[in-house]
């Protein structure tokens, strides 16, 4: 029977280029085996690769190879050489006629010509790939699809004085010397996988080695590849690494399945991290650490990607995405994983606070603006620009809230069904969910609007008392609001933890419930409640939306004191200083009263741990005041919250002092302990500089010249930045002469500045911008000044428009460099519609100063265009 219809190779794009979720057709052809010979060199590397090709059901389509920026040299069908092939767009198409056949090609490609960083391209003399989502058709002609698992065998051949190392995926079959200086190496991997998982380095790199050994006594060989002048900074994220292998044993009963695994540490990075099978590569500041140079922050950071990377062996690698609408499969897991991780190192409830910050700070907004999207998208231009908070963090969240629904029992059932039925094939958001049904007898099928409704939900929530009849009645409401392309939305599930407290005693009137939600409004009766109740809703942060209440201040007061779940605690804080702050920024109420005791009650209560307090009395950022108004005041907005970390620091000046003076004893040591001191101390050295003390510069400068690690010493400088004092001056100065050379601490210099709160920061970073050391083509250096800027509301913000226009212009200039990592800093230009009439014409002014820029980038087209729409 032949039957062409769900067999055609590519979906056809719609006329605006649009690739659509539903047309997905699985391909017309597979690969089950490819070999690949690189002969590297910098200026020319020539491609060959081998493929067999098997044709994937009854049709008559021909092979179609997905390439970009290159042109074949020769192909050769069965070992032929055949001119019957023709170029259709970017795809090579060859006519076959049999089933099977061998497809040779041979292409050259130039490395250090790759501005963009996806395929192969050179960073600091080495030679590395980034595949992911799209690039492997940058260095072959493949079927540069998800879907599409071949086994890989891969033979490398360059300079050896230039290149001594050579690495792929898998493990390593053989290596050679070649008579004419040059050597070759031999990779095999014998797992399956798609296209974009596939890796290789060439370099001069020295390794730090560890090993591992599995569950199953399987023995794996470790090793971190940097240039050897870093290669003390490598001990962090191999440590990181073991704990994570014995972790996912541990935690899902995941086990690595290769003889070795390999990380490569790069400067040049458009992102984290990429989880290559068995080579990871590595941006190099989620893998160089040591206390002088990183920030504890750093620390966590790196061993929550190392993590994450790690744990994609099994989500993501055995088990890939079918198309790429369904990459929350993978990332939003794969987060939701490392998240345990890493609450597991340390204090859980903190990493719950650090997570829901981020959330708050990246996705909320993005669900709120014209560049929202359902964690499954239907359609995009440009697959890169969906690599977002969406994807990975609210993925993350929906993972998280099916572990709440099913219980962890349920859940680990789920998590085996899953591995167990899909390894080694290319799987769906559907079959994770299916399998999360199955395995916790659960029906899901409303839930599954989480995947398909994009924008926040807001829930309305109203206790009431009657004291008479001894009841409380709960009334829950709530609301999806439109988003682009969705303007209706139906009532979602929503798991909410909640419990009453007695308002008098503080005690807890009864136990946590998980309540499900699924109706646009519902109520609840709580009986045998005498006690005026208080609710704490929402405990751990259980479903990702915006709590409406009506509690007072004196009840989050409360909360913020009683409440036994760390996560409500710190949210009724951060409820009570939002509240305080509205008002202050939109009606000129400053009434700081309520905070300021809260704040001191914190402090003073000696049961918390300094990392709860530290997270507790940070008053929420200017740009999350901003998401509450309708029409931000970027200028109302700082006043306000100056005025209140002003009275916070006056008001508790013994407290801070108190504080700051609890320093962890001993040199630096990276414990969870002596990490909250540090972040407790920091914090309080910016409210002795907000009190306005005389000696605050003095205080802090002398802490940025004592310090012994980063953490404090940056900590300092933070202060400083923001100050007008002539130590500002001497510690930039200190700072950046001490580190000169040093790429990822420059970075922090850049970044320190462009998020200073002066009032001439925008000129500073326009300044900044023609430092010797500024360059767009490093993207952390990009992002360092360019990213902070845009991340610095009142600076980026300024009401003449300079903040946008600087914004504007560098992005032409990256985007004809990296477009990836250009779109990714557009957003704040995304919020025009927020602003007043005046800010928000010149933002649309610099949007459609970039649209109307000649050669614009495919991903920056798509940004802006939706950003205007
Ligand atoms: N999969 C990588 C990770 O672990 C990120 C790849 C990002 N790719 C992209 N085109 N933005 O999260
Ligand atoms: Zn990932």
């Amino acid at each position: 029977m032949l039957d062409v219809s769900h067999a055609i190779a590519q979906p056809a794009p719609a006329s605006d280029g649009a690739i659509s979720r539903h047309d997905y057709r699985p391909p017309a052809w597979t690969v089950p085996e490819t070999r690949l010979v690189f002969d590297l060199d910098p200026a020319t590397t020539r491609v060959t690769a081998t493929l067999s090709v098997a044709r994937n059901g009854e049709h008559a389509e021909p092979l179609r190879l997905d390439g970009a920026g290159q042109e074949p040299l020769a192909v050769r069908v069965d070992g032929v050489a055949v001119n019957d092939w023709r170029i259709e767009g970017e795809q090579l198409v060859i006519p076959l006629s049999g089933d099977a056949h061998a497809i040779e090609t041979e292409v050259e490609i130039a490395p250090e010509r790759n501005t963009q960083l996806m395929g192969l391209y050179a960073s600091g003399g080495n030679l590395c790939t980034q595949c992911e989502a799209e690039g492997f058709r940058r260095i072959t002609y493949f079927p540069d699809r998800p879907d599409v698992l071949s086994r890989y065998a891969v033979r490398l051949v360059a300079d050896k004085a230039r290149y001594p190392v050579l690495l792929a995926n898998g493990d390593p079959v053989d290596a050679g010397d070649l008579p004419d200086g040059r050597h070759w190496a031999e990779w095999n991997d014998p797992f399956p996988k798609p296209s974009y998982l596939f890796a290789l380095v060439a370099g001069d790199l020295a390794v730090n080695r560890g090993s591992f050994t599995t569950q199953s006594g399987r023995d794996v060989q470790l090793g971190i590849w940097v240039r050897a002048a870093d290669i003390d900074k490598t001990h962090h994220a191999l440590h990181a690494l073991k704990l994570s292998m014995a972790w996912d044993e541990r935690v899902y009963g995941r086990e690595y399945d290769l003889d070795v695994f390999n990380i490569v540490a790069v400067d040049d990075f458009n992102f984290g991290a990429m989880e290559n099978k068995g080579l990871n590569i590595f941006n190099s500041r989620y893998i160089l650490a040591d206390p002088d140079t990183a920030t504890d922050y750093d620390y966590d950071a790196i061993a929550a990607v190392v993590a994450h990377e790690y744990f994609h062996n099994w989500s993501g690698n055995r088990i890939t995405c079918r198309d790429w609408f369904q990459l929350s499969l993978k990332e939003g897991f794969t987060v939701y994983r490392d998240q345990g991780f890493s609450a597991d190192q340390g204090s859980a409830a903190v990493k719950r606070i650090e997570d829901v910050r981020g959330l708050r700070a990246a996705q909320f907004p993005e669900d709120a603006g014209p560049l929202a999207h359902p964690v499954r998208p239907d359609s995009y231009l440009e697959i890169s620009n969906f690599y977002t908070a969406t994807i990975y963090n609210k993925g993350a969240e929906l993972i998280r809230m099916m572990a709440t629904i099913l219980g962890p029992q349920g859940f680990r059932a789920g998590t085996d069904l899953y591995f167990d039925r899909f390894d080694g094939t290319a799987a769906t958001c559907e079959d994770f969910v299916a399998c999360m049904e199955e395995a916790g007898g659960v029906n899901l099928g409303q839930f599954r609007l989480w995947y398909s409704q994009a924008g926040t939900p807001r829930v309305a929530a109203s206790l009431s008392h009657q004291a008479g009849e001894g009841r409380a009645t709960l009334r829950l409401a709530q609301h999806v609001p439109g988003t682009p392309g969705q303007p209706d939305k139906q009532p979602m599930v929503l798991p909410l933890k909640l419990r009453l407290f007695g308002g008098e005693t503080g005690r807890p009137l009864g136990p946590e419930q998980l309540v499900l939600l699924d109706q646009p409004a519902s109520t609840i009766v709580f009986d045998g409640i005498t006690e005026r109740p208080v609710l704490s809703i929402n405990r751990g942060f259980s479903t990702p939306v915006i709590i409406e209440s009506d509690r007072s201040a004196r009840e989050l007061a409360f909360l913020s004191a009683h409440d036994d779940d760390p996560f409500a605690r710190y949210e009724a804080m951060q409820q009570l200083m939002l509240d305080t702050l509205v008002a202050a920024a939109v009606e000129g109420r400053a009434d700081h009263d309520a905070v300021v005791t809260a704040v001191a009650n914190t402090l003073a209560d000696a049961d918390l741990d300094p990392a709860f307090v530290a997270e507790a009395v940070l008053l929420p950022s200017e740009s999350f005041i901003g998401d509450q108004l309708a029409s931000v005041d970027p200028e109302a907005i700082f006043r306000a919250r100056e005025d209140l970390r002003g009275a916070l620091g006056r008001r508790l000046s013994d407290q801070w002092r108190h504080a700051y003076d609890q320093a962890p004893a001993g040199p630096y040591v990276y414990t969870p302990a002596a990490k909250g001191l540090r972040r407790l101390r920091s914090v309080a050295l910016g409210y002795i500089a907000a009190s306005g003390a005389d000696d605050a510069a003095r205080l802090a400068f002398r802490q940025f010249e004592t310090a012994d690690n980063m953490t404090d010493r940056q900590g300092a400088l933070t202060t400083l930045a923001s100050g007008q004092s002539d130590e500002r001056e001497a510690a930039l100065d200190i700072f950046y002469n001490r580190y000169a050379g040093n790429g990822l601490v420059i970075d922090k210099w850049f970044q320190t500045q462009a998020l200073s709160s002066r009032d001439d920061t925008g000129r500073l970073v326009e300044e900044l911008a023609r430092h010797p050391d500024f360059t767009l083509a490093n993207p952390n250096r990009a992002r360092s000044l360019v990213g902070a800027f845009g991340a610095n509301q009142r600076a980026f913000n300024a009401a003449d428009g300079s903040g946008y226009r600087f914004l504007a212009d560098q992005l032409i200039a990256l985007d004809r460099l990296n477009p990836q990592t250009a779109a990714k800093l557009l957003p704040p230009l995304a919020r025009w519609r927020r602003f007043d009439a005046g800010r928000s014409g010149l933002m649309r002014g610099e949007l459609e100063r970039i649209v109307a820029t000649p050669g614009l980038s495919k991903d920056m087209f798509e940004q802006v265009s939706k950003s205007l729409g």
